[in-house]
């Protein structure tokens, strides 16, 4: 079986509809083809300043939302970034590796510095997209579903993994970027040129999918459009309108095609009213699920543990093979 690797970080109470169409929902097709590594990265998510309590509880949470997404602990190793060592040990040597303008040019660093302040943004943050490398390059996997935001970690990740390879020995797989077309990138529902996220200024464009959803509702019938009439995918000039028919299309499992034939002379409260039912009818039953694991925290505990010591063989066997190329005495 070919290997897939993904993350999501813990870094809020819930994951949004973007964090699920871009990404998500292919983890869990593809833990059916794959041998599947999903975890959940708290090394990168102290990168910005996290309380101690909310941590722990959203890396929790996490777990317990990927669980009641479908990610199955039968098919899928699920663990905790910072359970598994040897990702902080891999950044490292990966770090070794790393030119320093190369790491400069990330743009989400770049982004995140100037939120941060410049005196505030840490080497940590600095060297995120190392250790993303390193979570990916341990596992030799071939694919790494993410949606159009980590494109350019990706290609750094190939880099690297190609740099070390030729300077030591063939050790890595070159991984390729899962990014579906289309579901690549969601969009901010007040500002529909922007990508959904949590760090928005405002979350009234961000739909939660854990939040009541009778908020949910209400923001998507809030939702910009434009002062045409028509329902017509073109997210070049009807960008609010083009990110609802790919919200609904994906929701409702209906080509974007077809809605536009559906919608034909009705207007954009029908498209918006019909796509926060979807969405509704999606998180509903998804609450309970997360509610559900949530209540049993022994067993939760006891998936990641599971899940850490499956990763660790894994991981591990990479990073002894690394220490050994670059000359490291055995451990
Ligand atoms: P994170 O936690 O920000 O997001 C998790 C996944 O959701 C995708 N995503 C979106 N997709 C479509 N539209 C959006 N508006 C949207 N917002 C977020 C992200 O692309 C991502 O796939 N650095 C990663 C976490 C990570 C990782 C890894 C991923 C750490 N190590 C190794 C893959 C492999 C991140 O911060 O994702």
């Amino acid at each position: 079986k070919q290997r897939v690797l993904s993350g999501i970080q813990p870094t809020s109470d819930s994951f949004h509809l973007g964090n699920y169409l871009g990404a998500l929902q292919y983890w869990v097709r593809l833990q059916d083809d794959f041998d599947a590594f999903y975890f959940i990265p708290d090394l990168h998510a102290i990168t910005v300043p996290q309380d101690p309590k909310e941590l722990r509880k959203r890396t929790k949470v996490s777990a317990a939302q990927l669980l009641a997404l479908g990610v199955d602990p039968k098919k899928s190793t699920l663990f905790v970034q910072s359970q598994v060592p040897e990702h902080a040990e891999l950044t490292w040597v990966l770090n070794c590796i790393t030119g320093f303008g190369e790491a400069s040019r990330m743009t989400q660093f770049k982004d995140k510095s100037v939120k941060q302040g410049a005196d505030n943004a840490t080497v940590g943050l600095f060297t995120y997209p190392v250790l993303m490398a390193a979570d990916i390059l341990l596992y030799r996997p071939q694919l790494v579903p993410v949606g159009e935001d980590q494109r350019q970690h990706l290609e750094l990740t190939r880099n690297l993994a190609q740099r070390f390879n030729t300077r030591y020995k063939k050790t890595f797989v070159v991984p390729e970027a899962h990014i579906v077309t289309g579901t690549a990138k969601i969009y901010d529902l007040q500002d529909p040129t922007s990508k959904m996220s949590k760090s928005a200024a405002s979350d009234s464009g961000l739909l939660s999918l854990l939040d009541d959803p009778k908020v949910s509702a209400k923001k998507i019938r809030s939702a910009v459009t434009d002062t045409e009439r028509e329902i017509r995918y073109d997210p070049e000039t009807k960008a609010g309108v083009s990110n609802l028919l790919v919200i609904l299309s994906s929701l409702t499992d209906t080509p974007i095609v077809t809605l536009e034939q559906d919608y034909a002379g009705k207007g954009y409260g029908d498209l918006k009213s019909d796509t926060a039912d979807a969405l509704i009818e999606f998180v509903t039953p998804l609450r309970a699920k997360v509610q559900e694991y949530m209540s049993d925290q022994g067993e939760l505990d006891r998936v990641l543990a599971a899940g850490a010591e499956r990763a660790r063989e894994v991981a591990g066997r990479t990073l002894a093979q690394v220490y050994d190329r670059v000359g490291f005495l055995a451990r």
